[in-house]
């Protein structure tokens, strides 16, 4: 089996009731996708984005607890996600690993949960800005793989998103190879680790935009897109999944 090819959007902090208008409008223009379409919603918003997608596209979180239920304040169990009907949640972004200061370890605490509720881990590695000057890209990106992904992942449970933290809502991108370079070494340790990890989803995210999709799409090893801005109006968005259909 080859990896499953996924345009999945990150709302991040964005969106209230008004905005699931933009789920009628993104399944209108989009009748028949030629890959799977998930969007990572605020968790006030999974369950009426489910009703209202009814079944034409995936719907996730965009975290979870480590622990199944219990005294946490504030956090969400995986089996909440999926109980509102999520099939995804995202782990790991660089937006929680920088505000809430989670680990690898931590990471791959949640991605067993996720997986052990049924949900599929969208786990999220990248480098900083810092780090690539310093040419430690590939390292980082290694060590996070090791660490944030736990045994027992498989390609029907787990999607990879490689987002380069300085790439994230900046407007920048990295060249094609160096993307390409990051995938192949993503492929080459996933395949070496599990026995289906050259059929685990591999997403590029940072700045995708309808202009570049495309473009990044044709690089070997790129299964599809996390995609946070461009993913808040169906106008955007739907000329990205078009680019990967
Ligand atoms: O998770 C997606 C994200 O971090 C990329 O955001 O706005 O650069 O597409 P953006």
């Amino acid at each position: 089996m080859a990896p499953r090819k996924l345009a999945a959007g990150n709302w991040k902090m964005n969106g209230t009731l008004a905005a699931l208008d933009q789920i009628d409008q993104l399944l209108a223009d989009l009748p028949a996708a030629g890959c799977d379409v998930l969007i990572c919603s605020p968790a006030t918003l999974v369950h009426p984005m489910v009703v209202r997608a009814a079944g034409k596209l995936a719907v996730g979180g965009q975290d979870c607890h480590a622990k199944a239920s219990g005294a946490h304040t504030g956090d969400i169990a995986a089996a909440q996600l999926a109980d509102a009907g999520a099939s995804h949640v995202i782990l790991g972004h660089s937006e929680r690993r920088t505000d809430h200061a989670e680990t690898d370890a931590q990471v791959a605490a949640k991605s067993l949960a996720a997986h052990d509720a049924g949900l599929i881990a969208v786990i999220c590695v990248g480098e900083t800005e810092a780090q690539r000057d310093a040419g430690e890209t590939l390292d980082v990106i290694a060590a996070q793989l090791a660490g944030s992904i736990p045994d027992g992942a498989t390609a029907t449970n787990t999607v990879i998103a490689y987002e380069p933290v300085w790439a994230i809502g900046t407007g920048r991108t990295p060249t094609n190879d160096q993307i390409a370079e990051v995938h192949a070494l993503m492929r080459d340790r996933l395949s070496a680790r599990f026995a289906d990890g050259a059929d685990m989803a591999l997403l590029y995210g940072g700045s995708v935009k309808p202009g570049n999709a495309a473009e990044i799409f044709a690089i070997p090893h790129v299964n599809g897109a996390l995609v946070g801005g461009a993913s808040l109006k169906a106008a955007d968005f739907g000329p990205i999944i078009s680019a990967l259909s």
